[in-house]
């Protein structure tokens, strides 16, 4: 039956709107986040969970798909649309209304404790698969929230932090991706950020969430706070803050001991005071209306929006999605995932292996699937390959060495999980491991966690010391990187082969065989630079990261990631958008022409290996003529293209006149007239062909 929904709003009382403002307890326990509903006028309760890799539904199982970054590494949005569709689904299994995700915040720092959940240091690459993503849950009826709104970039001090940062850097490089969710993809829910934002709380920001968000982009859901990130009754009732989450206390969600430790107040700081909950939009807000602080209007708006999503995901109609959790189909993409966001850093015609070589599979948790970092997007699923399970099934031989002892794993929910059975270790039996067989496997990690942020851009452990070890005996060495971002790698000149699996989740270990065997390309490109250190970025001065006196100054402007990199000619370990298939590509005939509203590119790729593979082919402008500073080249395009051996084929990128803008603080987005350029290449470091346009 089709309701009017937002009609309802007038039959309920002041008590009742209250209730339809914040959470409450979900009486069956799974929810992340529940809104009761009302039954006496129909309306039905929502149900919200988290997260980003998989639904992290309390208690229960789904698939554990690879991290976000890893999924940002196959620069595939169609990728990212089905592992939506998925979510989705798997959402609408256990009963769930809304996701918690995705997280589209820019990788500001290599160090931030969540990048694993981020996709990348650029924006447009970020707005295309937080488009793809956000499109597929919602596709399934059930809503997306993109989060968390705007600047949250590191855990340290993560409830009290400001980002000072400037109008323009927020336009052009923080906002963009919310701003697609919002006007492209109609996002339901947006969840406001812990931090600050030039000083005020952003469940508090008037400018970003009523102008900027609701206002210029006409954001009609729901505007969630964080978990517990409320922090105000009547600024945050009047600067656009719709529901107050999640109205339970902590203890409801993690057990005391992870409690414990999540609130260390040298890392992602106190949490902000609970005096009561709900704190700040139940009773204080009855009375705030009552007193007239806040007008009766303005709460009827936001049981508006909640009613609108409840509307838009079908929840007044009998016809629910009944969903579907863990079929053949969901396991086989997240292997897909996996496959495709490995990226093949560098080889020295190490890879792929032979059939018949023998392997020595050697790392500290090798035997453990890395399924994802610490906090809030971890999933518990039910089936999971190591890289043990994976090379067993797939090598003619196999040895297995720990080589130094398991690297500790942060989790707040799961009951197990890390190595299993022996963890005895030594680097020597783990080097005559590798002596004796045709390739050594290193796989090694870091140790990523929500509340908390790297303490550096290191391996933890003797891990460097161990791929060193096994690197000067074997005959081949091929290192495998399971981390949340880029760290350091003292052995790089020494081993034969680095890939970058970031968080694989679930088909970890079926994954890893089948690129290692050659069985599938790796058709990852780097979403995020990697520098030689934490000491290469923009954030390495504690001003930046993790700020001093409770500020953290983004100085560097629009000069993130690659950016900086670019304007500081500093020469990455391996750039932005690098990757290497198996297959070899030749480029030819590049040519730009215009359209109506901006240009065309293509450009002639041609496969010239014996094996097929994917290529992607990037385009980056140059906005040569506008009168700031300006980055030298940034990423406005891409596409990708599987070719089989000998074949070409012409691949096109569409520019608009727009991906010319940059933000001027007086006069908005501005397309500078002038003559411009477009670069086009296999990485922002590899350009092919380079063309001047006038815009
Ligand atoms: C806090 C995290 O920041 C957010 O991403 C998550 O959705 C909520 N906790 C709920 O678990």
């Amino acid at each position: 039956m089709e309701t009017d929904a937002s009609s309802l709003v007038d039959g309920l009382t002041l008590e009742e709107k209250i209730e339809l403002v914040h959470g409450t307890l979900d009486p069956d326990g799974k929810a992340t986040g529940y809104v009761p509903g009302n039954e006496r006028v129909g309306i039905p309760p929502l149900t919200m969970v988290d997260g980003p890799l998989g639904v992290r539904a309390m208690g229960e199982q789904a698939t554990a798909f690879p991290s976000s970054i890893a999924l940002a590494s196959s620069w595939n949005p169609e990728l990212a649309r089905s592992f939506g569709v998925a979510l989705g689904r798997e959402a609408a299994a256990h009963d769930q209304d809304v996701v918690l995700g995705p997280g589209v915040n820019i990788v500001r720092t290599p160090r931030g404790g969540r990048n694993f959940e981020y996709y990348s240091e650029d924006p447009h690459l970020t707005s295309r698969m937080g488009v793809g993503t956000i499109e597929g849950i919602q596709s399934e009826g059930v809503a997306a929230t993109v989060k968390h709104y705007v600047a949250n970039n590191q855990e340290t001090n993560r409830y009290e932090v400001s980002a000072e940062v400037g109008e323009r850097a927020l336009r052009e490089m923080y906002l963009p991706a919310f701003r697609a969710a919002v006007e492209e993809a109609d996002v339901l829910s947006v969840m406001t950020a812990y931090n600050r934002v030039n000083g005020v709380h952003m469940s508090d920001h008037e400018y970003l969430l009523s102008d900027v968000l609701k206002g210029e982009w006409g954001f009609d859901g729901l505007v969630v706070s964080d978990w517990w990130g409320t922090r105000s009754t009547v600024d945050a009732a009047l600067s656009g803050l719709d529901l107050e989450m999640p109205g339970v206390e902590l203890e409801a969600y993690l057990p005391e001991e992870a409690v414990e430790d999540a609130d260390p107040s040298d890392d992602g700081g106190e949490l902000p005071p609970m005096p009561d909950v709900p704190a700040y939009f139940g009773d204080p807000l009855r009375e705030a209306v009552e007193s007239g602080e806040v007008p009766e209007e303005v709460l009827d708006e936001k049981v508006s929006r909640l009613l609108r999503v409840l509307e838009a995901i079908g929840r007044f109609d009998d016809d629910g999605s009944e969903g579907a959790l863990d079929t053949s189909e969901h396991r086989e993409l997240a292997r897909d995932v996996a496959v495709e966001g490995t990226v093949l850093l560098t080889n020295d015609d190490a890879l792929p292996l032979d059939d018949s070589d023998s392997v020595a599979l050697v790392g500290p948790n090798a035997d453990a699937a890395k399924l994802g970092g610490g906090g809030s997007s971890e999933v518990t699923p039910f089936t999971d390959t190591s890289p043990l399970d994976g090379l067993r099934e797939r090598a003619a031989s196999l040895s297995f060495e720990r080589g130094v002892p398991p690297i500790a794993e942060s989790s707040f929910f799961a009951d197990e999980g890390g190595p299993t059975g022996d963890a005895e270790a030594s680097i020597d039996d783990a080097v005559t491991a590798a002596e004796d067989a045709d390739c050594a496997v290193v796989v090694a990690q870091d140790d990523a966690t929500e509340f908390k942020d790297r303490a550096h851009m290191a391996l933890p452990g003797d891990q460097n010391e161990l791929i060193s070890a096994v690197a000067e005996a074997a005959e081949r060495t091929v290192v495998v990187l399971r981390t949340s971002g880029p760290v350091e790698m003292p052995w790089l000149e020494s081993v034969d082969a680095v890939l970058e699996t970031w968080y694989p989740g679930q088909a970890d270990g079926d994954a890893l065989a089948d690129i290692l065997f050659g069985d599938a390309d790796p058709g990852g490109r780097l979403p995020v630079t990697f520098g030689r250190s934490a000491e290469d970025y923009p954030t390495a001065d504690e001003e930046a990261f993790p700020g001093v006196e409770g500020k953290a100054h983004y100085d560097e402007g629009v000069f993130v990631g690659y950016r900086y990199f670019d304007d500081r000619d500093i020469e990455p370990l391996f750039p932005f958008g690098h990757g290497h298939s198996y297959a070899t590509f030749e480029y030819d005939d590049a040519t730009i022409s215009e359209t109506d509203d901006g240009f065309e590119l293509a450009v002639d790729v041609r496969n010239v290996a014996d094996r097929p593979g994917k290529e992607v082919v990037q385009a980056y402008a140059r906005t040569s003529a506008a009168p700031v500073a300006v980055p030298d080249r940034e990423l406005v395009g891409f596409e990708s293209v599987t070719l089989e051996p000998g074949a070409s084929a012409t691949v096109g990128v569409s520019l608009a006149r727009e991906d010319f803008a940059y933000y001027d603080e007086d006069d908005g987005w501005t397309v500078p007239e002038g003559t411009n350029a477009v670069l086009v290449g296999r990485s922002s470091r590899d350009i092919r062909a380079t063309f001047e346009v006038d815009v």
